[in-house]
């Protein structure tokens, strides 16, 4: 099994790339995070977004697999499922539901926004979609898992929980509860609809596919620096998001990983709070915003801007035993007369260091840049080999994978397909 997965806060551009190199695998599965996530794909003029179905489901020869380790919220499922039938995607031949995958309840989204509230000015900037109560109740063995929905006494396992839930909403958090007979209704249509879906133990179906020799792509949602261990804590997202994460969402033993796709842009980006020692808030960072449009998959908010943060990129490539890392949006900064890269931070006490220290709020770093030159406008059509690529990217490339010791084996200059110079690593593996 390969795995790819972004090194950075999540949006690196994963959904383009599992589009990408979907048809050399037999097999896509999703292992851990839900409907935060937002996966764009652009083919054909069309721009598709996908929140908790695997990017390989516009690939008709591939499986597309939700795993055990990810959270799904049936009324979002219901929409994203809906929306794909309706182009004719081959949706109820080739997704599987893992019966282990965890439920979000209507509930769940409530006390996602009571818990965001109570935190005030320390909010994490959640996307709002129940994740963190989802995973801490799966954590604390009072979830429900979708396998469930199958059970003649579901009903009343749901409102046993949702009497739990409501306590806390009513007593601890006084929080509005007016959506959420609307929300109930909905939800429970919803789960209708997804029991006429290929609900499954997914770890045989995978098990079955290794057996055969199939090839199976793990798709990452969210980035390292949201992990939940090695993250920005608490600025972070409640699941491991690291390459781990995909043995444990998808029940695949670690000596069956081979190939780990690293994912990052040539700058940094960021949504929600937390620290980000490279943000850029000025003039540039807005340049950045707008020519990489970086506005959010599921929420639409403005993303924050920075410079490659290499300390950060070095700690997220350790963490996933990243053996090939690909390179995206170097379109956007096309233009730009002066690129920077961070190469080291420096701490309060004057030290210089590139290890990313416990906790970046208690320890703000500065960080120390070298400056590259830029280069001017991609034309997609002249673009065949790393030589076609302007000589100061390809500087810039060469400077990453020298300081990474890793190949860069894929840029991407564009959103679409197509946009994608694939080098001769990638294409000799896959
Ligand atoms: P994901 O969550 O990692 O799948 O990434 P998102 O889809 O949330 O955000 C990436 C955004 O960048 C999407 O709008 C993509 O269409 C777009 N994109 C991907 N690769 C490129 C690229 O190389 N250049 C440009 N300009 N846009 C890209
Ligand atoms: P993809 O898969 C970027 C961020 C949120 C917030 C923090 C916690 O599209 O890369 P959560 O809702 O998970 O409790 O929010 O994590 N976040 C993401 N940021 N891309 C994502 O997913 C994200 N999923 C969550 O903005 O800061
Ligand atoms: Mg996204």
């Amino acid at each position: 099994m390969d795995i790819l997965l972004g090194l950075q806060w999540g949006d690196e551009g994963k959904g383009k790339v599992v589009d990408f190199l979907a048809p050399q695998y037999e097999v896509v599965a999703r292992f851990q995070g839900g409907p935060n996530a937002g996966h764009t794909l652009v083919f054909d003029a069309v721009k598709h977004v996908l929140h908790q179905i695997p990017s390989g489901i516009f690939r008709p020869q591939t499986q597309n697999v939700i795993g055990n380790g990810v959270i799904i919220d049936p009324i979002v499922m219901k929409k994203e499922i809906e929306k794909l039938l309706a182009q004719g995607i081959e949706v109820r031949q080739n997704l599987y539901f893992s019966k282990k995958a965890h439920l979000i309840l209507p509930t769940h989204r409530l006390l996602d926004a009571a818990q965001e509230t109570a935190k005030g000015v320390q909010k994490i900037g959640s996307t709002l979609k129940g994740i963190s109560p989802t995973y801490q109740d799966k954590i604390g063995r009072n979830g429900l898992r979708i396998g469930d929905i199958l059970l003649p006494n579901f009903k009343q396992l749901y409102q046993e929980k949702k009497a739990q839930h409501l306590k806390i909403l009513t007593e601890f958090y006084q929080h509005d509860l007016s959506s959420l007979e609307s929300e109930e209704q909905a939800f429970f249509e919803a789960l209708d609809f997804l029991k006429t879906f290929q609900l499954v133990d997914s770890e045989y179906l995978l098990f079955e596919a290794q057996k055969n020799k199939k090839r199976i792509l793990a798709e990452g949602a969210q980035g390292t620096l949201l992990d939940i261990d090695f993250g920005s804590y608490p600025f972070v997202t409640s699941s491991n998001t690291t390459a781990s994460g995909a043995c444990s969402g998808l029940g695949v033993a670690p000596r069956h990983i081979e190939e780990v796709f690293g994912i990052f842009k040539a700058y940094c980006t960021r949504v929600g709070s937390g620290p980000f020692p490279t943000e850029l808030d000025d003039e540039v960072g807005e340049a950045i915003r707008e020519k990489g449009q970086e506005f959010g998959a599921t929420t639409g908010r403005k993303r924050r801007c920075g410079w490659l943060d290499l300390p950060a990129l070095l700690y997220a490539i350790q963490l996933n035993g990243v053996t090939q890392l690909l390179m995206m949006k170097a379109d956007v900064l096309s233009g730009f007369e002066q690129i920077k890269i961070c190469t080291h931070y420096q701490l309060p006490d004057g030290t210089k260091t590139q290890e990313v220290p416990y906790d970046l709020v208690q320890t703000p770093v500065s960080p120390q840049y070298q400056t590259f030159e830029g280069w001017g406008e991609l034309h997609a059509d002249k673009i065949q080999h790393f030589d076609d690529l302007p000589k100061t990217l390809q500087a810039y490339i060469r400077f990453i994978e020298e300081a990474t010791q890793t190949p860069i084996t894929l840029v991407s200059y564009g959103a679409k397909r197509t946009d994608t110079l694939l080098r001769q690593k990638l294409a000799e593996t896959v």
